[in-house]
């Protein structure tokens, strides 16, 4: 099972587990796996306090970091400052109005204001701010490399060159998610180290080629650089099949959003545990660009008829961040309408998320039946 992976980023089994969660993180690294925290929504001050806790944690064991920059991004130049009131003004009236009508359908309270005042979502927007520009996500990488990360990964876009630059300066390995074969070529030149083939079947951004296509094509392409399957890798039979296709490794997600030590939402968790791989879709309607979530009432009613449509990124998140916040606290107090509006971002895998376990568990369960599957398969082959 070891593969160059391993011994590269320093793990004893090729899983990757993201998370924005720090306790899953230091369980997986702890584990044997290597843990990634998505550090997108953090400002520097806070992603600082997350990696000390997890530096303490893992005991020299080895974990990475995700930042997320787009390429582009609606309303601002390549390189401006993040201007989150400038960008605002740019929300049509009609889409503010249609999400006003949504929340009052579904009882949630009207408050006064956007959410000025409210910590929550003042540390969303300082992150959204600090995380989404190039500039912000290298502060992120600079404050990430005096830790001792073995992994930087971005996604939606290959990395800025400084954050390329600076992670290579510390000796740090760089990866970057692929959802198709031209992606994968530009982050070659680029000078990433590693490629993450990430399938349709993802949760969170993904393109629209399924992992069992895209994986030997960008492996391919990218030969001899490393290349990481994601999209639909929950349990050792997927990662075997990964492997097969000529991964190195897994880069998983969705599996982890069920674990004990994760801190989803107790309403989205359970509708996670209850839902089947036919339940989520690809929406725009919380991040502006497509990425795989649960279906709720939220995506039926930006997606229905009666929608304006998603706006482009960062429009949607800065419209509906604070409409976001009030429905997850509406929903954890049991408000019914809040209930049928809550969802997340999660993969097609979530159908088979079926009871709350421990990271560790999750992880070596994995790897146990990885070990079935390729032992069975050499078997046959023998005989
Ligand atoms: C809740 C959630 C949030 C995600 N956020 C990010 C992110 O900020 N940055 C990133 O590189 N990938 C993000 N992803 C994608 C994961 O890194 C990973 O590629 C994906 O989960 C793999 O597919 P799977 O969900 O089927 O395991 C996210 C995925 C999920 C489920």
């Amino acid at each position: 099972m070891r593969t160059g992976i391993c011994d590269q980023l320093g793990m004893e089994y090729p899983v990757l587990a993201f998370s924005h969660c720090r306790d899953v993180v230091a369980a997986v690294s702890r584990a044997g796996g290597f843990g990634v925290l998505g550090a997108t929504i953090l400002t520097p001050e806070q992603l600082e306090i997350e990696l000390c806790w997890i530096d303490e944690a893992v005991g020299g064991r080895p974990y990475g970091v995700d930042v997320l920059v787009p390429e582009k991004l609606t309303g601002m130049e390549k390189g401006a400052r993040f201007d989150g009131a400038a960008l605002a003004e740019m929300i049509p009236e009609e889409h503010r109005r249609f999400l006003d009508s949504l929340l009052q359908e579904y009882g949630i309270e009207p408050t006064a204001g956007d959410g000025d005042g409210d910590e929550a979502v003042t540390a969303s927007r300082e992150g959204m701010a600090a995380g989404l520009t190039g500039e912000g996500a290298v502060r992120l990488i600079e404050v990430a490399l005096t830790h001792p990360i073995r992994l930087v990964a971005n996604a939606l876009g290959a990395p800025p060159a400084e954050m390329i630059k600076a992670a290579h300066a510390a000796d740090v390995p760089v990866a970057a998610l692929a959802g198709k074969r031209a992606h994968a070529e530009r982050h070659v030149a680029a000078d990433v180290d590693i490629i993450v083939a990430q399938g349709y079947e993802a949760g969170g951004h993904t393109g629209d080629i399924a992992t069992m296509v895209l994986v030997p094509e960008i492996v391919d392409a990218v030969a001899p650089r490393p290349v990481l399957a994601a999209g639909g890798i929950a349990r050792g039979r997927q990662m075997a099949a990964a492997m097969a296709l000529g991964a190195q490794g897994v880069w998983t997600g969705s599996v982890w959003l069920t674990t004990q030590e994760a801190e989803t939402h107790p309403v989205v968790k359970e509708k996670f545990l209850r839902a089947t791989s036919s339940d989520t879709l690809r929406s725009r309607s919380i991040t502006g660009k497509p990425a795989r979530q649960l279906k709720s009432a939220w995506t039926e009613a930006w997606d229905g008829p009666g929608s304006p449509g998603p706006l482009p990124m960062p429009l949607q998140p800065l419209l509906v961040d604070y409409a976001l916040h009030r429905i997850n606290r509406a929903a954890a107090a049991g408000a019914p309408g809040a209930v049928q509006l809550v969802n997340y971002f999660v993969g097609q895998v979530v159908g088979s998320l079926d009871a709350v376990r421990p990271a560790r568990q999750v992880l070596h369960e994995m790897i146990e039946e990885y070990v079935d599957v390729v032992a069975a398969q050499a078997d046959g082959l023998r005989r």
